[in-house]
């Protein structure tokens, strides 16, 4: 089976989950939270080199407020799990505008990132506070200041991440758009869609992705 050097995956679908079992929105993002760490450990055990996963896009601050607390102490609790019991092979970065998050979230994000800088396993990029319009705007006026001709290796520099390109991008819970995801990445990425809920997804459904990537033909327009 040929495994993606780069996976990228829209979770989506906790509320729906939630929704299902007459449960509060917040148990689905607790369940999705569960996923995450199924899933990185998962990917990591494929030699998955990079795994990006969007958890709050610039458009979910619209959510009510009671949401996004709710989102926000699970990010935090998600934050202190990697502080105090960190997986010496995973290294933690963020694709994130770092503008709106909360003062203390900001700061256990840096330290995590400081402290799995070092690890050689799978890299977890996580998109929080994230919107790749807002990261494309970031990196013109990133160009601009550095005053660099705006090629191709420059431009991509000046994103949040250089990281190599997706080479396969999920979807969970149905829905077939980006939702402002790596517009610019996305340039020759492969797509999967699923009906499961991010809750409901976990290694096996991860091995059917693969599994469908594996056989897919690349051709990058050549
Ligand atoms: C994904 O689940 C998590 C976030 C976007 C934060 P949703 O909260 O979007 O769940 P649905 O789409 O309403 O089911
Ligand atoms: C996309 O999900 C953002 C994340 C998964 C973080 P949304 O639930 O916010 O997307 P839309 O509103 O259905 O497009
Ligand atoms: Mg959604």
């Amino acid at each position: 089976m040929k495994i993606p050097q780069h996976i990228a995956i829209i979770m989506d679908g906790n509320g729906r989950w939630a929704k299902a079992k007459n449960l509060p929105r917040t148990k689905g993002h607790k369940e999705g939270a569960a996923s995450v760490e199924i899933i990185t450990k998962e990917a990591n055990k494929l030699g998955v080199k990079y795994l990006t996963l969007y958890a709050f896009s610039t458009e979910n601050w619209a959510r009510p407020k009671t949401e996004i607390i709710a989102l926000m102490n699970l990010l935090e609790e998600t934050l202190d799990k990697f502080l105090n019991n960190p997986d010496k092979n995973i290294k933690i970065i963020f694709s994130s505008s770092r503008k709106k998050l909360p003062a203390k979230i900001l700061k256990k994000m840096q330290q995590v990132e400081k402290e799995s800088a070092k690890n050689k396993g799978l890299t977890l990029n996580l998109a929080i506070d994230y919107g790749s319009r807002q990261e494309i705007l970031e990196a013109i006026s990133k160009l601009q200041k550095k005053n660099l001709k705006p090629t191709k290796a420059n431009f991509e520099k000046c994103l949040y991440n250089n990281l190599p390109d997706p080479d396969l991008i999920i979807r969970t819970s149905g829905e077939q758009r980006l939702s402002n995801f790596l517009l610019w990445q996305a340039a020759y990425s492969e797509f999967y869609f699923t009906k499961t809920l991010w809750p409901d997804f976990r290694e096996k459904e991860l091995l059917e992705a693969i599994k469908d990537f594996s056989i897919r033909q690349r051709r990058f327009g050549a």
